[in-house]
C-alpha cells in the first residue's frame, strides 16, 4: 500500500530538503537547544561537572579493580587483600552516589528545557494568524509537542552527558593503557580509525531512516485527530472501510520506517560489540604472547583487559548516544523550524491598540484573495454607523464570512481599506481590536468545562451573577437551567455533550457578558430550532441593541428588520437597502424573498 500522492509528494520535496541540509549533527541545532539550558545555568553546570568526575571516576573503578588483582591478591597478601577491596568498596561507593545526582539533574534539566520548549511552541501557535491554520495538518503540529519533544527530551537529559562520561572515561582508560604499555596499545589501536570510517558510513543512512520515521508518524497522528474530529461524518457517510484502510495503510507506512531505522541500528551495535570482543582477543593474543615470552609484565596485562573494557565498550556505547543525538537532531529541527515559520502577516512594528471603540465601521474598495489568484471579494464599500445593524446576504461562497473576517482583522485585506471609528485597521493592534468584537459563528467552539466557564470566555473575571444576568438579558437563562447541571453542566471536549443549539445559546451568552461594540453573528442561529429562534429572535435583538452589527442569515425573517441590507455575489455588492427598498426594486434580493415567502419559510 502506498501513501496518497499528496502525502508522498510532500514527503519526498521534505527528504530532499533535509538531504540538501544533511549534515547530521548540526551545530546551529546543538547551540540553540543549548540556549535553553541557559536558564538553568546552575542546574547544568552541576551536571557537567558531576559528568566530569564520573568520566574520571570509571577507569580508575577498573583500574583499582586490576590493582587489587594484580598486586596483593598475586602476592598472596590477606591484609593486603582486604585494604585493597575495601578502598575499591569506598571508590566505587562513591562513584554511584555520584551516578545518583547525576542521573537526577539531568532529568530535571531535560524536564525543564522540555518544558519551556513546549511553552514557545503553544504561544507560536496562538500567535499565528487564521490563514497558517487552514493550511497546517493538525496531527503535525500535535507531533511536534509530542513525540519530537520526546526525542528532544532524551537528546537533552542523556546524550550530551552520557557521551562526555563515555568519552573522557574511554580517553583516561587509554592513558592508562598506554602509560602500562605504549607498544601493546598501539598494535591493538590499528584498529580504531577503521572502525570509526564504518561507523560514519553507516550513520549517514540512519539519520535518514529517523526523519522518514518522525514524518510518518506525524501523518499517522494527523490522520488520527482528523478522523476524530469527523467522526460524525464519517460515520453517517459510512466511510469507516475507506477511512480505516487508508490510517492502516499509513501505519504500515509507519511499521516500515520504524522496521528500515531498526534495521540500520542492528547491523550497527553487534558490529560495534563485535568490535570490542576482536579488541579483547587481540590483547589477550599478543599481550598473552609477549607476557609468556617475558616482555609485558602480567600486572599490565591484567589492567589492560580491565581498562580496554573502558575504551572498546565506549565506542558502541557511543553509537547508541549518536543514534538518540540523530532522533533528538531530526525532533529539534522539526520544532525549531516551526517556531521559525513567520506568519504570512503580523499588526505593523507600529500598531496601536484601540481602547475605546464606537463603532463606526467603514470599508472602502476593499479585495480579498486567500490565494493569490483566485479573488473572493472585490470593490467592497461599506459604511456602518455606530449602533446600526447591517445583514449580509448572499449564496453560499459569495463571501459573506470573508466579509466579516476582514472586519475583525482575522485576514488583512489584498486591497482598499476598512476603518473602524477612521482608524485604518493595517495600524491598528489586532487583539486590541477583537477585545471590543464579538462573534457567534454556526459551528462556535466551546472549551472543555462548563457552561459558565465558556460563557466567561470574553470576560474572566466575572461573576457567577454577572453569568447569568447574561443568560437573562437574552431570555436563555431558563433554557441552560434545563440542563442536567445548570450553568455548572460540563460540556465536554469541544462542547460534544451539548446540542448545536444548545451549543449556540451558550454562545450568544458569551458575546452578550462580553458587551462588546461590535456584533458578527454568522449564521448564528441556523442550528436552533425554529420555536427556539422565534423567541430568540427578541433575545438577539436585545443583544444587537447599541452595537455595530453584522448579521449574516439564510432565513430572511433574521435579515429583514436590519438597517441595510447588502446582496453579495461572487465577491461584489449587487444590491443594497433596505427591505421595503429591495423589494421595492425588485431585483435579486426580492426574487429571493419571494421564493421563500412562497414556500412558506
Ligand atoms: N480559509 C480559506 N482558504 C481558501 N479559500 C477560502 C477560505 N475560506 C473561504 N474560502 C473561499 O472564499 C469564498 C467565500 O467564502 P465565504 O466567505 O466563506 O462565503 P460565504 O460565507 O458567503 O458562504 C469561497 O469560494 C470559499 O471557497
Ligand atoms: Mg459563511
Amino acid at each position: 500500500m502506498t501513501d496518497p500522492p499528496l502525502a508522498r509528494s510532500a514527503r519526498s520535496a521534505r527528504s530532499a530538503r533535509s538531504a540538501r541540509s544533511e549534515r547530521p549533527l548540526d551545530r546551529g541545532i546543538i547551540r540553540r537547544l543549548a540556549g535553553y539550558t541557559r536558564r538553568y545555568a546552575r542546574l547544568r553546570n552541576g551536571l557537567l561537572g558531576l559528568v566530569v568526575l564520573r568520566a574520571i571516576q570509571l577507569p580508575f573503578v577498573a583500574w583499582a579493580m586490576a590493582r587489587v588483582l594484580s598486586g596483593p591478591i598475586a602476592r598472596r597478601d590477606a591484609p593486603g587483600t582486604v585494604a585493597g577491596v575495601a578502598g575499591f568498596l569506598a571508590l566505587a561507593g562513591f562513584t554511584e552516589l555520584c551516578f545518583v545526582f547525576r542521573y537526577r539533574f539531568a532529568l530535571r534539566l531535560g524536564e525543564a528545557v522540555v518544558h519551556d520548549l513546549r511553552d514557545d511552541v503553544y504561544a507560536h501557535l496562538l500567535r499565528m494568524p487564521m490563514s497558517f491554520f487552514s493550511r497546517a495538518a493538525v496531527g503535525g503540529l500535535v507531533a511536534r509537542v509530542t513525540s519530537d519533544m520526546e526525542v528532544i527530551r532524551i537528546g537533552v537529559q542523556d546524550v550530551a552527558f552520557v557521551s562526555i562520561v563515555t568519552l573522557g572515561s574511554a580517553l583516561i582508560s587509554a592513558g592508562l593503557m598506554i602509560y602500562y604499555d605504549w607498544r601493546l596499545f598501539l598494535v591493538v589501536s590499528i584498529m580504531v580509525p577503521g572502525v570509526w570510517m564504518l561507523v560514519r558510513r553507516l550513520r549517514g543512512r540512519l539519520g535518514q531512516a529517523h526523519r522518514d520515521q518522525q514524518e510518518s508518524f506525524a501523518r499517522v497522528t494527523a490522520t488520527l485527530a482528523e478522523s476524530v474530529a469527523g467522526i460524525r461524518e464519517i460515520q453517517s457517510f459510512a466511510r469507516q472501510g475507506a477511512s480505516a484502510g487508508r490510517f492502516a495503510a499509513l501505519v504500515r507506512d509507519h511499521a516500515r520506517y520504524n522496521m528500515a531505522a531498526a534495521r540500520h541500528g542492528a547491523i550497527i551495535q553487534p558490529f560495534l560489540e563485535w568490535n570490542g570482543q576482536l579488541f579483547l582477543c587481540l590483547v589477550l593474543v599478543i599481550g598473552g604472547y609477549q607476557a609468556l615470552v617475558g616482555g609485558v609484565p602480567l600486572a599490565a596485562l591484567i589492567q589492560f583487559v580491565f581498562l580496554s573494557n573502558g575504551l572498546f565498550a565506549a565506542i558502541p556505547n557511543l553509537g547508541t548516544q549518536y543514534n538518540q543525538a540523530l532522533a533528538a537532531m531530526a525532533g529539534a529541527e522539526r520544532v525549531f523550524a516551526l517556531l521559525d515559520t513567520r506568519p504570512d502577516w503580523e499588526d505593523a512594528p507600529g500598531a496601536t491598540a484601540l481602547d475605546r471603540v464606537e463603532g463606526d465601521v467603514r470599508l472602502d474598495d476593499v479585495g480579498f484573495a486567500y490565494e493569490a489568484d483566485r479573488r473572493v471579494l472585490a470593490d467592497v464599500g461599506l459604511g456602518v454607523a455606530p449602533g446600526r445593524t447591517v445583514a449580509l446576504v448572499g449564496a453560499t461562497g459569495s463571501g459573506k464570512s470573508t466579509l466579516a473576517s476582514l472586519v475583525a482583522k482575522l485576514y488583512l485585506p489584498t486591497a482598499g481599506r476598512i476603518a473602524v471609528d477612521g482608524r485604518d485597521l493595517a495600524g491598528v493592534s489586532g487583539p486590541s481590536l477583537r477585545r471590543h468584537i464579538a462573534c457567534v459563528t454556526q459551528d462556535n467552539f466551546l472549551y472543555a468545562g462548563t457552561v459558565a466557564d465558556n460563557i466567561r470566555v470574553g470576560r474572566p473575571d466575572a461573576t457567577d451573577a454577572e453569568v447569568r444576568a447574561a443568560a437573562r438579558a437574552l431570555d436563555v437563562e431558563q433554557l441552560i437551567d434545563a440542563l442536567p447541571d445548570g450553568f455548572a453542566t460540563d460540556v465536554g471536549e469541544g462542547g460534544a455533550r451539548l446540542s448545536l443549539g444548545q451549543r449556540q445559546v451558550v454562545c450568544f451568552a458569551r458575546a452578550m457578558l462580553a458587551d462588546p461594540r461590535i456584533l458578527i453573528l454568522d449564521e448564528a442561529t441556523s442550528s436552533v430550532d425554529v420555536v427556539t429562534e422565534t423567541r430568540m429572535q427578541a433575545a438577539l435583538a436585545r443583544l444587537r441593541t447599541g452595537r455595530t452589527s453584522f448579521v449574516i442569515a439564510h432565513r430572511l425573517a433574521t435579515v429583514r428588520h436590519a438597517d441595510e441590507i447588502v446582496v453579495l455575489d461572487h465577491g461584489r455588492i449587487v444590491e443594497r437597502g433596505t427591505h421595503a427598498a429591495l423589494l421595492a426594486a425588485n431585483g435579486a434580493y426580492a426574487r429571493t424573498f419571494r421564493r421563500a415567502a412562497g414556500i412558506g419559510a
